[in-house]
Formats: C-alpha cells, sequence, structure tokens
C-alpha cells in the first residue's frame, strides 16, 4: 500500500502530517511511504530524516500522486491538487467540509474516499486522534502570548520601588479547548482572569484553573446542545448575556474569543457599541475569526485597531508553533491510520463509529448529512 504525505501549499502552513517517527510507524506495518521533497522544512525535517525513517523523498508531484492509495495532509487540498489524486484512494486532512463544496464535489466525483479530521467524534476511544482539541489547545496558548504582546501594560501584578502595577484583566469568551488553555496560560502570565461560556458545565473547569466563572442568570438549559457542545441561544439568553459581557468587557484589558458552535458561521458576541465601550489599549485576540470572527470588527486575517482598541484576526494560529503542532497532528493522524490499517492495508468498515464519523465522500457519494445539506443549499 502506497501512503503519500504532501508538502502543504497554502501560504503560511508550516505544519507537516508526518514526522519521522509516524513514518517509522507505518514503514514498520509494511506501508510504502513516499514523501514530497521538502515537506518537513517548515518544521526544521530533512529530506535525510524521513529517509532515515524508511520513507522515499519524491520532488515530482504529479509521480508522487499518481500511485497513492493514501494520502496525508494537514489542510485540505486544492481542487487543482486533487485533480492529480489517483481515482478512488482514500484522503485524509483537516477539511471544513460545508465551506469547501467545490472541494468535495471533486473528491466525490473522483471515487475518493475522504476523511475529515474535523469528523473525528468526540468519544474516549477516538481522543488521540482528536486533532481540532490537539490545534486548539495551540490557539488558546498562542493567541494569550501575542495578545500580551500587543498591550502596551504588564500582565502580572508588580510591586515596585517605583510604585504598584495591577494585575491585566483578561476576559475568555468560551471555554471550550482553546478557551481553558487561553486561561490556564493568562494566569501563568499572572493576569486577572474571567470567563464566560454558554454551557454552565465549564464553571467547574474555569474555577480549577483559578478563573471566575462570569454566569448568566436562566432557568433554561439553554446553550447546551447535543453531545455537550454549543448551540445556539434564546433571543432573551443573548439579551442577558450581552449586558453581562458589556460590562466585563468595558473593564478588560485583554479579550480572548473562542466560542464556535460546529458548522454554523461563529456567534457575534462583540458588537460595534461595546468595542467602543473598551478602554483605548484594549486587545481583542478573535480565535473564531475563520469563521466569521466573534467581533462585529474582526478582519480575518489582518490586524486592525478601532479606536484604539487592538483586533486581532490571525488566522491559523497554530501553523505560527509548527514544530508541535505537527508532532501532535502527526501522532493523531497515525492514530487514526492505524485504525483505518490495523493490518497494514485500508480496511474501511463504515459500520465503524470513528470511520464512519469522519468520511464525508465515498463512492461517488457524499456520506456526511450536514455536507449533502450545504451542497444542496449552495
Ligand atoms: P468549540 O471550538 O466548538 O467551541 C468553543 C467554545 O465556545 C465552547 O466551549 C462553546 O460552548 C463556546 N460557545 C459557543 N457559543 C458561545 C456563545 N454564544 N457564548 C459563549 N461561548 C460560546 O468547542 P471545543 O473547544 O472544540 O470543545 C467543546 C467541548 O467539547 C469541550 O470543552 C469538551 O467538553 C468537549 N470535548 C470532548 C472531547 C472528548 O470527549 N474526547 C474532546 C474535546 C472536546
Amino acid at each position: 500500500m502506497n501512503v503519500a504525505i504532501l508538502k502543504e501549499s497554502l501560504p503560511g502552513e508550516n505544519r507537516v502530517a508526518a514526522t519521522p517517527a509516524t513514518v517509522k510507524e507505518m514503514t514498520n506495518k509494511g506501508m510504502a511511504v513516499k514523501v514530497e521533497s521538502g515537506a518537513g522544512k517548515g518544521v526544521h525535517i530533512a529530506d535525510t530524516d524521513y529517509e532515515n525513517a524508511g520513507a522515499k523523498v519524491v520532488s515530482d508531484r504529479s509521480a508522487l500522486y499518481a500511485d497513492a492509495d493514501l494520502i496525508l495532509k494537514v489542510a485540505p487540498a486544492t481542487v487543482e491538487e486533487m485533480d492529480l489524486f489517483n481515482n478512488g484512494c482514500v484522503y485524509v486532512s483537516f477539511f471544513q467540509t460545508t465551506k469547501r463544496i467545490d472541494q468535495v464535489k471533486k473528491l466525490r466525483d473522483k471515487n475518493i474516499s475522504a476523511f475529515s479530521m474535523h469528523l473525528i467524534p468526540r468519544t474516549t476511544l477516538a481522543q488521540s486522534m482528536d486533532a481540532l482539541s490537539s490545534q486548539s489547545n495551540i490557539s488558546g496558548y498562542k493567541a494569550v502570548l501575542m495578545g500580551a504582546t500587543h498591550l502596551n501594560v504588564y500582565m502580572p501584578l508588580l510591586m515596585t520601588a517605583a510604585g504598584t502595577i495591577p494585575p491585566a484583566k483578561v476576559l475568555v469568551l468560551g471555554a471550550g479547548v482553546a478557551g481553558l488553555q487561553a486561561i490556564a496560560t493568562a494566569k501563568r502570565l499572572g493576569a486577572q482572569v474571567e470567563a464566560f461560556d454558554v454551557r454552565p458545565v465549564v464553571k467547574e473547569q474555569v474555577e480549577s484553573l483559578g478563573a471566575k466563572f462570569v454566569e448568566v442568570e436562566t432557568d433554561e438549559k439553554d446553550g447546551v446542545g447535543e453531545g455537550g457542545y454549543a448551540k445556539e441561544t434564546s433571543d432573551e439568553y443573548k439579551r442577558r448575556q450581552q449586558e453581562l459581557i458589556k460590562a466585563h468587557i468595558a473593564k478588560s484589558d485583554l479579550v480572548i474569543t473562542t466560542a464556535l458552535i460546529p458548522g454554523k458561521t461563529a456567534p457575534v458576541l462583540i458588537p460595534a457599541d461595546m468595542v467602543n465601550g473598551m478602554k483605548p489599549g484594549a486587545v481583542i485576540m478573535d480565535l473564531a475569526a475563520e469563521n466569521g470572527g466573534n467581533c462585529e470588527f474582526t478582519e480575518p486575517g489582518q490586524v486592525i485597531s478601532h479606536n484604539g482598541v487592538i483586533i486581532d484576526g490571525t488566522l491559523n494560529l497554530p501553523a505560527t508553533m509548527p514544530v508541535h503542532a505537527s508532532q501532535l497532528y502527526a501522532k493523531n493522524v497515525i492514530t487514526f491510520v492505524n485504525h483505518l490499517c490495523p493490518e497494514g492495508e485500508i480496511k474501511l468498515d463504515l459500520e465503524d463509529e470513528i470511520i464512519a464519523g469522519a468520511l464525508f465522500t465515498h463512492s461517488g457519494e457524499i456520506t456526511h448529512a450536514a455536507t449533502l445539506e450545504a451542497l444542496n443549499n449552495s
């Protein structure tokens, strides 16, 4: 079985889908691994490191794709790249399927069995394949570091001969994987941290990290959806939430927003009037920028200033810490590959919860309901 590890083509995408350690795992199982020359450049892995792990390094892209049975990538391949893929091969990468209909159609039309690391079920068994979590952790950590460098004040409390400096106030909106790591990182830097989430269940996690949980009073099970994920909230809840956030945001130096609802545009939690009420010099790090942003002014991929408030919509933060991001992502991918190929050959068990959950095209069909719905509505 031929496995191809592609060099990422998206600008700024420095990660890679396999490391020498994971290549070795595949070659030990009898898989023939080919790596595109320069694939590990962004993470300081040389072609010779892959060769020493048993891979063949290939410079000619079309030759690499031509005989690949299994293609491993980080970012979604472009339609042009997919044109070079073997019909009927198996493909694995991150993939927001509902947003990339043209690529989904191409995979379907080429009879490719495509898996998205975004769709790996959040179950105990699949925990070590959970690339969303491994990469969100990095986003939460990096957002605090970037936010701290935008700030023109200290993060920690300082008592000096020249006076006492109060700690910076950090507010985290959305306390999922990224938000919890942001809280922990901001606490380590000495800031005073508050957090808000629509899911009341996270209160205990927020408090165990030493932060204060900002609570919207409600009788309903508002905000809690299937599988413990967030769902859209009622208008009354939204109004109360906005009032509360407005009061807390006006006092904050750094606001980190991570609020996402799977498959939907991110909720706008910080409209214009809230930004206008913020302190000059305050900073918003919007981790939801890729899905439209949690702040009304966020420009995906840009850092802007509005009335002295910096709004940072930098995309793909994990790619700015590519060494550890790739180490963790490669581990998530190899665990999935081992699950998919228990004896070193692809075994598409469509009854398997993980395989069926992550699969979105197979045998000329779109197998993921939300993706099919997005295609029908496009
Ligand atoms: P996410 O990236 O989809 O969302 C981030 C956070 O934003 C969530 O905590 C969500 O509740 C919150 N949010 C959504 N709308 C909001 C709003 N209007 N206002 C404020 N906050 C809002 O979520 P993520 O981080 O990928 O995971 C969420 C949860 O899923 C985790 O905290 C955990 O409980 C669960 N999970 C379970 C895993 C497992 O069992 N293996 C693995 C990873 C996560």
